[in-house]
């Protein structure tokens, strides 16, 4: 374990605890809306069906601008380092940082929360870094940047790094150590002298302190420990669908699992939210959605999103059934699928909400025109139904 030398760690408030503060505003919505931007090639569907969908930052900042005027809470990037040629020709691993472009997206946008995802371990990051850096986006964003912390999963991305896949629960740990040392520069007004297992700070010191107690923090996790991990510091935990993406195998274990991470912080006082990543394939109609649903998947790769090209050891989707069907394969990531019409879509995330899920960040196939139908026909109806002020 590691040996603090000086002072005691303390943590900043939660900006959730400030009622002005950015997230405040989102955490208000009965449902929080969010976009996962496309960052990486082929988005979430290894498909060849043609879509405007592509990686590049022209792309996702005009997509991060039409989701805050469509009223959205929250932009997302997620953050992969794959080797050359990534899951398949589609997916091929070409993607920008996440960090780098959430960071970008700070000064072209004015309300919405601006989430980045950040391999803590990798690098390896210095808390100094990572507190220096997460304080100057929360005032270039006014309090709307966060991060969400992830350990990395996949053995090839550990070694690219220069060493061995760090044991599962042991990421957990270091990451823990990592978050205190920073969060403790956030909220320190001294100097700070501190010496881990893995990282050692002598009168360390970050200037400014985040506008809202710190930056946001959010934590994609699955299993035991990660969710433990999230329940000391998370404000939002990214969940997985534990049992698969098809959406009844999916509400079949959703509410266990939401009530789960909600226990494991309300047992040390924290109050958790959930959010989860569905892929939405909308049409006008529920049969036009099939159909679009069924020409994504008649131009898939076989080889699929999550093929297991590369070994992970992530708990959060060991049980699911990702392959049971073509479709489901053809149609990829998102952890669950939402196909149909919009009033079909509004019910389904009505069902998510009964479900107590807290938000729902959201993928399309072909980004730009799916988020506009989105917006023109589901936005209506989910004010309508209670689910957005
Ligand atoms: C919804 C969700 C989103 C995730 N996004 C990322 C990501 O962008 N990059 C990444 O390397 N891992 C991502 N992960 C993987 C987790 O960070 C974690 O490494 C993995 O789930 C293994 O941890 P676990 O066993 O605690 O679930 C995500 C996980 C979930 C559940």
């Amino acid at each position: 374990m590691s040996e603090i030398i000086a002072p005691p760690l303390i943590s900043p408030a939660s900006p959730a605890s400030f009622a002005d503060s950015p997230l405040s505003a989102a955490l208000r919505q009965p449902m929080m809306l969010g976009l996962f931007l496309p960052i990486q090639a082929g988005g979430w569907t290894a498909s060849t069906l043609p879509r405007t969908t592509t990686w590049t930052f022209d792309y996702n900042a005009a997509l991060a601008r039409q989701a805050e005027a469509l009223g959205f809470d929250i932009v997302f990037g997620l953050a992969q380092w794959l080797p050359k040629g990534g899951y398949n020709e589609v997916q091929d691993g070409q993607a920008i940082d996440s960090f780098m472009t959430v960071a970008a997206l700070a000064a072209i946008t004015t309300r919405i929360l601006l989430i980045s995802t950040v391999h803590v371990l990798y690098g390896p990051w210095h808390p100094l870094h990572f507190a220096k850096f997460g304080a100057t986006l929360d005032h270039i964003s006014r309090g709307r940047w966060g991060v969400n912390v992830v350990t990395g999963h996949r053995a090839v991305e550990h070694e690219m790094f220069g060493f061995s896949r760090i044991e599962h629960d042991r990421r957990y740990e270091l990451a823990d150590e990592f978050l205190a040392a920073v969060q403790h520069l956030w909220a320190a007004d001294e100097n700070f002298t501190y010496e881990g297992t893995a990282w050692r700070i002598k009168d360390g010191y970050i200037t400014p302190k985040p506008l809202f107690g710190r930056p946001i923090l959010v934590n994609a996790t699955g299993s035991d420990a990660g969710i433990a991990f999230a329940a000391r510091h998370s404000d939002i935990v990214f969940i997985s669908s534990p049992t698969g993406t098809e959406f009844e195998t999916a509400m079949e274990a959703l509410p266990a699992h939401v009530a789960k991470v909600k226990a494991a912080g309300a047992q040390i006082g924290r109050a958790l939210k959930t959010i989860i990543n569905p892929l939405v394939i909308i049409a006008q109609t529920d049969d036009e959605a099939e159909a679009y649903a069924d020409a994504i998947v008649g131009q898939s790769e076989p080889t699929g999103f999550y093929a297991g090209k590369y070994h992970s050891d992530a708990h959060a989707w060991a049980n699911r059934k990702i392959y049971d069907t073509a479709r489901q394969r053809g149609l990829g990531g998102g952890n669950l699928q939402i196909i149909g019409g919009p009033e079909k879509i509004a019910e389904s995330i009505a069902r998510l909400k009964a479900a107590g899920i807290d938000g729902v960040q959201l993928s399309f196939y072909d980004f730009a025109p799916d988020l506009a139908l989105f917006g023109e026909r589901v936005l209506p109806l989910l004010k309508a139904r209670g689910l957005r002020l």
